[in-house]
């Protein structure tokens, strides 16, 4: 219902107090929760409050997020939670990082966006940094927001490069949710209600190099062979599928063979997630584009790129509109991406991850041993990791278990069942070992109302 503009104005002013930091008394809190939810129901989406299985199943779908520092986020009633879903992969180098948000209010003191007509210096800047980091000559940058406007440039570069129109993407892959990278997704359940996207895209089981080499023979047996195959190091939205030892170099081959060319989404693996600083790092191949996104923005501000090398980029040097996008490499998001990269290097936030993701495994791998019956599989590479649950509702009561202890995760876009371990590169050892107690604990839980016999350390040994 329209409001007068007073009316709106008073909104308006009553949020920008709250904002501000205003103090609030025990009620107000409530109230504000109590209303949340209201405008969730009323204005954004009902069908999300119930959703998020983890905080409903657990009675709690009415928290609140409102701070968060490291590894720890805070709710409106100032409950604690340990953050082991990094925000679907955004926060890599921790909640509000204080050197990243340093240069992020820095650069908002001087100037926020961009007159679009003068040069920007700090997209000049981290497009340098990235092709000092970024392997091969990978070394022109195009800057946007989301992950998905990063495929959809790649998809368009391919085209224009290659002048070809097939693509090729794995099942189980996911590459965004706007119509050019949902085409490639491969999980029908989010691209065929929205179907036809891009007509012509080709799917082939993911880490099977086998597959993957009959689909390219057959593309060029046809004439109709692909401008790119479009791949995530490891799947994340999948549940941290790792391929076999061998698969990525396999498709550098193949791509280099029949011209196509390889686009590794690192959208979610890259800047040190799987403990190196790219996800094709561990494979020591290099992509003729790379797509990145997520922790890009240092968990401050949105960030993506493609990029790719020099010859390639060629084709938008003629027209450098042909591809553009208003807020895209705007200098807060670049200020953010040049200190998100700072402290990746800094602090060796992808070594720490090998390192951390490793124990933890480890651990994981051994509680799955205990509790076979509720935990079927840990998996994943780096701080990536999946956790498989024999079925949906108890992948549910799983997270939810582990919300009521305090402890931030969530399921997978593809399945529910599977839950994704994704903390800070930079969590400390303790807390991870306080995660360890808490999943421990969850999974006994479960294992008892499941009347599994707990098995004796000696059988576990
Ligand atoms: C590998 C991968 N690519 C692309 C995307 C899409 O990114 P965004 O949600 O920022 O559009 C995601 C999101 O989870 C992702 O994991």
């Amino acid at each position: 219902m329209r409001l007068s503009n007073k009316e709106s104005l008073a909104l308006t002013n009553r949020y920008l107090e709250l904002i501000a930091g205003k103090p609030l008394a025990d009620r107000e809190v409530h109230d504000l929760i109590q209303e949340t939810v209201e405008s969730y129901e009323r204005y954004v989406n009902r069908g999300f409050l119930t959703y998020r299985k983890s905080v409903t199943e657990s009675g709690q779908f009415a928290a609140l997020e409102w701070s968060g520092s490291g590894s720890v986020l805070q709710d409106a009633l100032g409950r604690r939670y340990i953050d082991c879903l990094g925000g679907y992969g955004i926060f890599s180098a921790g909640v509000n990082h204080p050197r990243i948000v340093k240069a992020v209010t820095d650069q908002l003191q001087r100037m926020a966006l961009n007159s679009q007509e003068l040069l920007e210096p700090w997209r000049a800047g981290l497009a340098k940094v990235l092709a000092g980091v970024t392997p091969g000559d990978l070394s022109c940058s195009f800057f946007i927001n989301n992950g998905t406007d990063a495929i959809e440039g790649a998809i368009k570069l391919a085209r224009l490069h290659t002048k070809r129109r097939v693509f090729l993407s794995t099942l189980g892959g996911f590459h965004g949710k706007s119509l050019g990278s949902l085409s490639l997704m491969g999980k029908a359940t989010f691209r065929e209600p929205f179907a036809s996207g891009l007509q012509d895209v080709r799917f082939v089981p993911f880490g099977d190099a086998a597959a993957l080499e009959a689909e390219f023979a057959k593309a060029d047996a046809i004439g109709n062979p692909f401008a790119g195959f479009v791949v995530e190091p490891v799947q994340g939205e999948a549940g941290a599928v790792v391929p076999p030892a061998g698969y990525l170099r396999k498709a550098r081959d193949l791509c280099t063979r029949y011209g196509t060319l390889l686009i590794a989404d690192e959208v979610q693996t890259g800047l040190g997630r799987t403990g190196a600083m790219w996800g094709v790092d561990h494979s020591d191949v290099v992509p003729d584009i790379l797509c990145l996104g997520k922790s890009l923005g240092g968990g401050v501000m949105p960030l993506s790129a493609f990029v790719s090398t020099p010859a390639i980029w060629e084709c938008l040097v003629p027209n450098p509109v042909i591809h553009s996008t208003t807020f895209g490499g705007n200098p807060l998001a670049c200020a953010a991406g040049i200190a998100a990269i700072s402290v990746t290097l800094e602090e060796d936030l992808p070594a720490q991850a090998a390192r951390k993701g490793e124990m933890l495994l480890r651990e994981l791998s051994r509680l799955q041993r205990r509790y076979p019956d509720v935990l079927t599989e840990a998996r994943g590479k780096g701080l990536l990791i999946g956790l498989e649950f024999p079925s949906d509702s108890i992948g549910y009561r799983f997270a939810a278990g582990l919300f009521k202890r305090g402890v931030l995760v969530a399921g997978t876009y593809s399945k529910a069942r599977t839950v994704r371990i994704e903390p800070a590169l930079g969590i400390a050892d303790e807390l991870l070992n306080e995660v360890l107690g808490r999943i421990e604990d969850t999974l006994r839980e479960i294992a008892a109302t499941l009347r599994v016999k707990e098995p004796t350390e000696v059988e576990t040994a």
